[in-house]
């Protein structure tokens, strides 16, 4: 309990899957959190479930992709509590085909959704955090950017897209107190964008690639979260963790 007590965090896609598992975790942790989603009914069930546990929390209903309103998010949370502590770059959509077959749209789309939103949340974090002197990013990236996965062309990019970003503001901001990890998620269903579970030969593929041969859960994802954006990994920054059953380690 209180690993993150009076910290101010902003989760974006806090609506639903890991997102969620990590604003309820987050605010049982003591954290003030700020689930950002353009899922307005989502969220506000998200921000009500927190409040019900006694925890802090509000939503904010924002497309990351549109830079100004990032910036607004941002902005309006540091008016309101005063800094930013802790910045989440959970949220990601993408479109999926081996490359010779994916339109550029969905290209386009997958870098808007997965990596080009990352930069305006990164972006707009550090400017507040650095006239602090502190802050904590953590990016989501997925196994799809550490190995290569079947099918998983677009994802994989924007997400080794993801990690490299990570590494390079953890290099630029460290010396000014900001820590910059990601968190690689490997395959996670019964989430929005994974779906159900439906699809059995991919999941029976997926459960035999696993070493610990369960599926993961938006929750295993959190845990690693809240230890990487709590005072605990005060000397880890630039790292990339996988959490995935033990995939990227066959
Ligand atoms: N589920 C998996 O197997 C898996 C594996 C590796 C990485 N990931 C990554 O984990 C992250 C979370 O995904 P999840 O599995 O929890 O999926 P999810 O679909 O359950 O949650 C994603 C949330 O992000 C929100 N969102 C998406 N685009 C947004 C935008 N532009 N603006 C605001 N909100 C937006 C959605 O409304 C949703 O609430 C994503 O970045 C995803 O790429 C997922």
């Amino acid at each position: 309990m209180d690993r993150l007590m009076n910290k101010i965090a902003i989760i974006t896609g806090g609506a639903s899957g890991q997102g969620k598992a990590a604003s309820l975790l987050f605010a049982k942790e003591g954290a003030t959190v700020i689930v950002a989603d353009f899922d307005a009914e989502k969220g506000k069930k998200a921000v009500d479930e927190i409040i019900a546990q006694n925890g802090n929390a509000e939503f904010h209903h924002v497309d990351v992709t549109r830079e100004s309103l990032v910036e607004s998010l941002v902005k309006s949370v540091v008016a309101k509590y005063g800094r930013l502590d802790i910045m989440y770059n959970n949220a990601g959509l993408v479109k999926m085909r081996p490359i010779g077959e994916l339109p550029t749209d969905d290209w386009d789309f997958t870098i808007r959704f997965e990596l080009q939103q990352v930069y305006y949340g990164c972006k707009y974090a550090l400017q507040q955090m650095e006239k602090k002197g502190y802050g904590v990013i953590l990016n989501t990236a997925s196994t799809s950017g550490l190995v290569g996965i079947p099918g998983h062309g677009p994802h994989a990019a924007t997400k080794a897209g993801v990690i490299g970003l990570t590494r390079s503001i953890a290099v630029d901001y460290g010396p000014k107190g900001i820590r910059c990890n990601a968190v690689a998620p490997g395959f996670i269903p019964y989430t929005q964008q994974t779906g159900d579970l439906s699809n059995d030969e991919f999941i029976r593929m997926m459960l035999q690639a696993q070493p610990l041969k369960r599926h993961g859960r938006p929750e295993d994802v959190a845990q690693c979260a809240l230890f990487l954006c709590s005072d605990e990994a005060s000397w880890i920054t630039g790292q990339v963790i996988a959490v995935d059953g033990g995939y990227t380690a066959m």
